[in-house]
């Protein structure tokens, strides 16, 4: 009876599932299906040569082909995803092996360095940041991602959101420079303007937060190098970035080449199981850096190539860059037991989860026809040169020497950077196109009133000049009404792998600024440069200087545009610019010390060389017009742990024409558990004020800006609060306000 029962049990079953089964498509292609249950399913037909495919990111050709070997790769089923891939004529083809001609059509995923533009070229991130204009940073942002969707792409290697205190290290310039709390806010602006609210939609990219974690502590500013980051700074300094870009939604993370703490990133579980998944509960995937899993046998972690994929695996490493060891060593180490199913297959899952998510399943191709409509349109110009603009920085006025008039009979405008399309775009610039690039010189000539001369003469670049080349940029400029000298980097000079020992102007530079001034003609210096420089002789020889940093395509307009008032500078630092290399690291977030610095007291913490104080601090800029702060309040004045204080202060424009300021809110935790940074931004608002308006602004203090993390857990320590309402980070009005027990 029991089997008879049984019998008919398995008839209806089979009657009922069978004929379907052959009739339906798998789960996993059902679009109404939920990500992660069509992951699952996928999973489970996948063999292991499938799934470590899935886990393998390799490099396409610079100029966007694919290589051959991939698009057998592709076809069975051995390639996750490339880099540098890129157009339809490219990226069609090969995902077309993948999905039409491999076992299970599972679709490629095509990254890109997309960091500051793709081929409309906004400002360097550091450029970018001294915006303190999220919403900007994010709709350029925005407009990077249709472009780079346009080309077949549907992942960047972006928002790089590591801080950065010491400007000898390149890649300061890829970053939001050196603080947390602006590095944050700017994060979260340029991821969720880089996947929208649905990155799953067309023209919108899943965004990558790099380089987890603490790459830009490179040790002596050097590339690459390895980090000793205490608890404490991880949490309070390194990480806020990197969890403000979580918490916007950030699809996949990148592990960094650093060695953190005495274990490379790209094999560090406490970094990554636990910090990114356990506590932070990050969904997406993580991939390493380019070769990054290999490099963990230079770095002394792994004994040979399969204990380097092995570390990174169980580390939580889902996607190998460029190496292959992976797909090479882990089918060996998972028959010998030496790596774990489960952590294969999870790493599997979160990679295959993602590619549901981004909707490449359904849509794996690139309409053609978008490249041609989509790339630096009008409104992108537009954007980026709205960008360019706030971006500047006017590091000193002297004598209101800028702006400059409309009689100018003759300028001479001096610098090879001047005449340099390349280094408008700067480092990691897409497929930006030097000849889209308007330079300094072109926007003088374009922004001049008709009747004045413009003479141009190279003089030198940073890395080139003879004496004939000085002379005769000397000859040229001392003639003219005023000079303007561009100096700076080369836009190679900073970037990866382009640490600098010297921060002074590379070349010849400082010797042609010498003998400009020696011409008696008013000189204006324009800066085009990825990172803070040493500028102590310009600051006290030069008497206006503006911060142009890369400003991208429309680099040279918005320079042009400002030195001549149809556009006021309204940036400021998003760095502290040292007084001298020595000083280096600096930064004005630094504890106190028991001896802060006195000039009556020898045993203090100072140089006996040096002042301590930097030459630019982080939060300065000025701007053709005056603003002045009053009325700082904060109420109420005493409030609980968890309660909220409103923090008001009033911004005037004290002069004659219309600007932009950046208010800047700090703190200081005067006492407890550990000791805190003497300031800490904690807010801002960039305003336009119009001659003679005042703004009164407000801010919020609440735990989430009070608080900060010691022994297990962040929490707000009663006691007293200074608050300070500035255009920098130094002086302002000062208030208190007491957290009560
Ligand atoms: C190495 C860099 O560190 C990383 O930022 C970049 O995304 C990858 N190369 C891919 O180009």
């Amino acid at each position: 009876m029991k089997n008879l029962k049984a019998a008919i049990l398995a008839a209806i079953i089979f009657y009922c599932a069978c004929p379907r089964a052959a009739a339906q498509a798998p789960l996993y292609k059902d679009p109404k299906a939920s990500p992660a249950e069509r992951a699952a399913d996928l999973l489970g037909r996948m063999t292991a040569e499938e799934k470590f495919g899935q886990l393998q990111q390799l490099d396409g050709l610079w100029e966007g082909d694919y290589r051959k070997e991939h698009l057998e790769l592709a076809r069975e089923g051995r390639l996750g995803s490339t880099l540098n891939v890129r157009f339809a004529a490219n990226v069609n083809i090969l995902q077309k092996e993948a999905v039409e001609h491999s076992r299970l059509g599972i679709p490629l995923l095509f990254a890109f360095d997309v960091i500051h533009g793709y081929r409309t070229i906004f400002p360097v991130p550091l450029g970018e940041s001294a915006q303190w204009d999220p919403e900007l940073a994010g709709k350029a942002a925005s407009a990077a991602a249709e472009e780079a969707y346009s080309v077949g792409l549907k992942w960047t290697f972006a928002p790089m959101v590591d801080i950065a205190r010491d400007p000898r290290w390149g890649r300061i310039v890829e970053g939001s420079g050196e603080d947390p709390y602006l590095g944050s806010r700017l994060a979260a602006a340029r991821v969720r303007g880089f996947q929208g609210a649905d990155f799953s939609a067309p023209g919108k990219l899943l965004a990558c937060a790099k380089h987890w974690v603490g790459y830009g502590a490179a040790e002596a500013g050097r590339d690459y190098n390895s980090t000793n980051i205490s608890r404490s700074a991880l949490r309070n300094v390194y990480f806020p970035p990197f969890k403000a870009a979580l918490d916007a939604g950030a699809a996949t993370f990148m592990s960094a080449f650093n060695d953190l703490n005495g274990v490379p990133s790209t094999a560090n579980k406490a970094a990554i199981a636990g910090t990114l998944r356990g506590d932070w509960g990050f969904k997406g995937f993580v991939v390493s850096d380019y070769t990054s899993v290999k490099e963990l046998i230079a770095h002394g972690l792994a004994a040979d190539e399969e204990d380097a994929a092995v570390k990174a695996l169980s580390a939580g490493v889902d996607m190998e860059m460029v190496s292959t060891l992976y797909r090479d060593k882990g089918p060996a180490a998972l028959s010998a037991g030496r790596l774990s199913l489960p952590v294969l297959d999870a790493s599997v899952l979160r990679v295959l989860e993602m590619k549901f998510r981004a909707g490449i399943f359904e849509k794996p191709y690139i309409d053609p026809a978008l490249e041609t409509k989509k790339l630096l349109t009008p409104k992108t110009r537009k954007l980026a040169l709205e960008a360019a603009l706030k971006s500047l920085v006017l590091l000193r006025n002297t004598g209101g020497l800028l702006p400059l008039g409309p009689g100018l009979k003759k300028i001479a405008v001096v610098g090879a950077l001047a005449d340099s399309k390349t280094d408008m775009l700067g480092s990691w610039s897409a497929d930006g196109k030097p000849a889209d690039a308007v330079t300094l010189l072109e926007g003088v000539r374009e922004t001049v009133s008709p009747g004045t001369e413009v003479v141009y003469s190279s003089g030198c670049s940073p890395s080139a000049g003879t004496d004939e080349e000085l002379a005769k940029a000397v000859a040229a400029a001392s003639e003219a009404d005023v000079i303007i000298a561009a100096v700076g980097e080369e836009a190679s000079m900073s970037g990866e792998a382009s640490s600098r020992a010297f921060l002074s102007l590379p070349g010849r530079q400082l010797e042609l600024l010498e003998r400009l001034k020696k011409t008696g003609r008013p000189v204006v210096a324009v800066l085009f440069n990825g990172r803070p420089l040493e500028l102590s002789w310009l600051d006290a020889n030069i008497p206006a200087i503006l911060e142009a940093w890369y400003p991208g395509t429309e680099g040279g307009r918005a320079v042009a545009q400002t030195l001549f008032g149809r556009s006021n500078p309204g940036g400021k630092l998003p760095v502290t610019f040292p007084l001298t290399l020595g000083q280096v690291p600096i930064y004005y977030a630094h504890r106190s010390t028991g001896r802060p610095p006195s000039a009556a007291e020898k045993y203090s913490s100072k140089y006996t060389d040096s002042p301590v104080e930097p030459l630019y601090p982080f939060g300065y800029g000025l701007s053709y017009s005056s603003f002045t702060y009053s009325g700082l309040s904060v109420t109420p004045a005493k409030i609980k742990a968890d309660g909220k204080a409103i923090v008001k202060v009033a911004v005037t424009n004290s002069s004659s024409r219309s600007g932009d300021e950046i208010a800047q809110l700090y703190i200081r935790d005067a006492a407890g558990s550990e000791t805190r940074p003497v300031r800490e931004l904690k807010g801002f608002k960039r305003v336009t004020l119009s001659p003679g308006e005042t703004k009164t602004l407000e801010f919020e203090l609440g735990p989430a800006e009070l608080g900060y993390y010691y022994e297990d857990g962040f929490a707000v320590e009663p006691g007293l609060f200074g608050v300070y309402a500035s255009g920098s980070s130094e002086g302002g009005l000062e208030a208190r306000l007491e957290v009560m027990p």
